[in-house]
């Protein structure tokens, strides 16, 4: 059997083509609809009450498009809203980040865990969470990094600036002597070079893109439901004006938009 219906991508905005990204070198046959909800955006800055209702809107609006699978491709909202959307949405199946890269950091980790991600991702301690429940052993240290996707957003991956930030967010993690760090943010992976060099080569960095792309090729493989095609398309709806999420977009995915659609979200 096989699945010709697309998977279904959401995110607070831009990011979260980090996140398709990745699951399409994995997945490159499948169809996709991506959402980023650029005018709600940022969620990071938000409460989880209002996460949650952003995010329940948004998935509503790729259900209606017969996905098979649906992606919670913001670190935010997985963090807030995966057990409300996984409730809401039954029967079809929902993959958050927060719980594929936990696993991962728990698998590799040596005893000390960083979790860095966005004020609201980190207030929630969904990542200490699902860490600890795989492993109650292991030490978690959390950093809210805000001003990490304002940085990546302008594309200064490697920057001085970006440098200094990186300095100043991650120094309380060098201090904790943490072997693992969670990029538990859509983001933070454009980022990934400055942070592997605050933190030096010791330290491993679980990239919670790649953890999901390989959590979603294990779902659909384990349930036979791959679309075995050469290429699929990408089509991408965002809530408020084209032109800085098709500059930024650029950056992060160069080529294979095959659409680009501003849409209404229902209330
Ligand atoms: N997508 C969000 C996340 O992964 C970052 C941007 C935002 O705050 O909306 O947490």
């Amino acid at each position: 059997v096989s699945d010709p219906r697309p998977v279904g991508v959401f995110d607070s905005g831009i990011g979260g083509l980090t996140v398709l990204a990745a699951i399409r070198n994995a997945l490159p046959g499948e169809n996709y609809l991506y959402l980023g909800d650029t005018a709600r955006l940022p969620y990071g800055t938000k409460s989880s009450e209002t996460v949650t209702r952003y995010a329940l809107r948004a998935a509503r609006f790729l259900v209606a498009q017969d996905i098979k699978l649906l992606v919670v491709a913001c670190n935010t909202a997985s963090a807030a809203a995966l057990p409300v959307l996984e409730a809401a949405l039954l029967p079809l199946p929902v993959i958050g980040v927060v719980i594929p890269g936990a696993a991962q950091a728990a698998r590799v980790s040596r005893g000390a865990v960083g979790v860095i991600g966005t004020e609201s991702t980190i207030a929630s301690s969904t990542y200490t969470r699902a860490v600890l429940n795989r492993r109650p052993e292991l030490r978690v240290v959390t950093q809210a990094c805000p001003l990490f996707v304002p940085l990546a957003e302008e594309g200064w991956f490697d920057h001085p600036v970006t440098r200094d930030v990186a300095r100043i967010y991650l120094a309380p993690l060098l201090e904790a002597s943490v072997d693992t760090v969670i990029l538990g943010c859509t983001h933070y992976p454009l980022l990934k070079g400055a942070i592997a060099q605050e933190m030096g080569p010791e330290t491993n960095l679980v990239d919670s893109a790649e953890a999901v792309a390989a959590e979603v090729a294990a779902y659909l493989g384990k349930e036979g439901r791959r679309r075995e095609a050469a290429l699929g398309g990408l089509r991408v709806y965002i809530t408020d004006t084209t032109e800085r999420f098709r500059r930024i977009a650029q950056t992060i995915i160069p080529s294979g938009i095959s659409a680009l659609e501003l849409v209404d979200l229902p209330g």
